[in-house]
């Protein structure tokens, strides 16, 4: 069993208006090596005080430092600058994490550790496993690549920095920061709007994923900042039992396509007491997840919590079971977000938004079943379907430039099951123009909705024979 346990400096945001507490903690993640069992059972973890003491960066004070008989090779640390890296920032120090990581990977319930004080600059680099089970890697220090396009090694990936693959059992965590030097890659005149006279150019635009785990299970993440992606911040594919805690993403409002945490083809995910602000969704999620529980996160400014975008190409696309709980949003361009393309086929359902604090949003609450990048898309007779979606205790402020609520459901298949409950929405300033809009959506209000909202349908649709609206997820 491995043993995590955190000092927790925590910080309370007291939302004015639910009156309840959120806790975002800030906290300090060690990690004991694997325990034989044998040994006796570990220390208390020491008490939550309002100022703990700086600990110093050693990952794990081993409580008990005579390993168990036949366990003498375990729990190693295997720190980068023994390996050769140097750590000032301008040395490439590709090679030494590649051979740390190759030596910790080859036992069990090891640490990579990038230790503090140093600035460890390396290539997009795949840290492969089957490893053995219970690694570290803790960052205490700085990681970054190089710094944008031009100084990016011609060989080299330029979709993908940091790259997790084939692991199970990893830890990611420590109280460094992992700094994507974004700068050059936003400024690219093939970004939208950087082009001559701020135009947008339909060329392909390729930047680098920040971290990227890919088809990995029992991956925790914890402690970190990671800021400034060149695009996406931290994205999960083909994962099932993340887990992730206390991290601190941040880029600028205006840097594009900076994806806080971004997931596809993942289950079992856990998103808890962390902050975002960046420049795009603040966690989005794409087709084949299921089972992802967010709660404790503040986005913003950020482009909110977005499921989607699904169903391109008519691709069938199944996302269920998604509760986001316990959230501020704010200064963002959208809050709760459901985005379908026409022409898709599959499901989105079961989704619980509960306590969530607007400030400031444009779009609080919307679902997109019409949504198309190219303005050329035509209207179809298959789409995505969005049923059994619960929208509690939802307040806050909004931006008036349009409506707070928005349901625009597919003409063929309609949105169903849409349960409003405790929604209160208030311009932050001036007076709202639209009123809620909602087409073909189905639901009902368990308590009145501000600003009211009188286009929601009672009941059903009525089915026309021969519609298949089995889904198929
Ligand atoms: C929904 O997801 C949560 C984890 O977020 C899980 O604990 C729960 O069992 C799932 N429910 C269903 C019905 O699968
Ligand atoms: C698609 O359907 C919606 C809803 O009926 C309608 O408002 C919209 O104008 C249609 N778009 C096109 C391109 O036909
Ligand atoms: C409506 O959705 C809720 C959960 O969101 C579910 O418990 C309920 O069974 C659904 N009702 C119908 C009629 O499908």
């Amino acid at each position: 069993m491995r043993i995590l346990s955190g000092i927790l400096v925590v910080y309370l945001i007291s939302t004015l208006l639910f009156g309840q507490l959120i806790y975002v903690a800030r906290g300090r993640f060690h990690y004991h090596k694997r325990r034989g069992l044998s040994d006796p059972p570990p220390p208390p973890p020491p008490a939550v005080t309002a100022n703990p003491p700086q600990v110093p960066s050693d990952p794990y004070p081993n409580p008990n430092p005579d390993p168990a008989p036949g366990d003498s090779d375990s729990g190693c640390i295997f720190d980068v600058t023994s390996f050769g890296a140097v750590g000032d920032g301008s040395c490439d120090d590709t090679a030494a994490f590649k051979d740390a990581w190759k030596a910790a990977c080859a036992v069990e319930s090891s640490v990579v550790l990038a230790p503090e004080g140093g600035v460890f600059k390396i290539t997009s680099t795949i840290f492969s496993g089957p490893c053995k089970p219970g690694l570290v890697f803790q960052l205490d220090g700085v990681l970054m690549p190089p710094d944008g396009p031009e100084e990016w090694p011609e060989k080299d990936s330029k979709s993908q920095w940091l790259v997790f693959y084939r692991l199970d059992g990893f830890t990611f965590a420590g109280k460094g920061t992992v700094e994507g030097n974004g700068q050059k890659w936003w400024d690219l005149p093939c970004k939208p709007h950087r082009g001559p006279d701020g135009s947008s150019s339909s060329e392909p635009c390729v930047s680098p994923t920040m971290i990227r785990f890919f088809m990995s299970n029992n991956i925790e993440v914890g402690g970190l900042r990671i800021q400034n992606s060149p695009q996406f911040h931290m994205k999960f594919d083909g994962c099932e039992g993340v887990s992730i805690n206390d991290i601190q993403i941040s880029s600028p409002k205006l840097s594009p396509n900076t994806d806080g945490i971004h997931l596809g083809n993942t289950r079992s995910v856990a998103i808890h007491n962390s902050v975002v602000s960046n420049g795009d969704d603040c966690i989005s999620i794409g087709t084949g997840c299921s089972d992802i529980d967010i709660q404790g996160v503040t986005c913003g400014p950020s482009h909110g919590i977005s499921i989607g975008s699904l169903g391109v190409h008519n691709s069938q696309a199944c996302v269920s079971n998604i509760t986001v709980r316990n959230t501020v949003i704010r200064d963002s361009d959208n809050g709760l977000r459901v985005k379908t393309w026409q022409g898709g086929t599959g499901s989105v359902s079961n989704l619980l938004f509960e306590n969530i604090q607007m400030e400031n949003v444009l779009n609080c609450i919307i679902v997109d079943q019409y949504y198309c990048q190219s303005k050329e898309c035509r209207n179809e007779t298959s789409a995505v379907r969005v049923f059994d979606v619960q929208y509690r205790n939802i307040k806050g402020t909004y931006d008036v430039r349009s409506a707070p609520i928005h349901f625009a459901c597919s003409d063929t298949v309609a949105c169903t099951n849409i349960t409003m409950s405790e929604v209160e929405l208030l311009p932050e300033e001036g007076e709202l123009v639209d009123d809620p809009f909602c087409w073909n959506a189905y639901g009902t209000q368990e308590t009145l909705t501000i600003p009211p909202i009188d286009c929601l349908l009672d009941g059903s649709p009525v089915v026309e024979e021969g519609y298949n609206s089995n889904p198929g997820c």
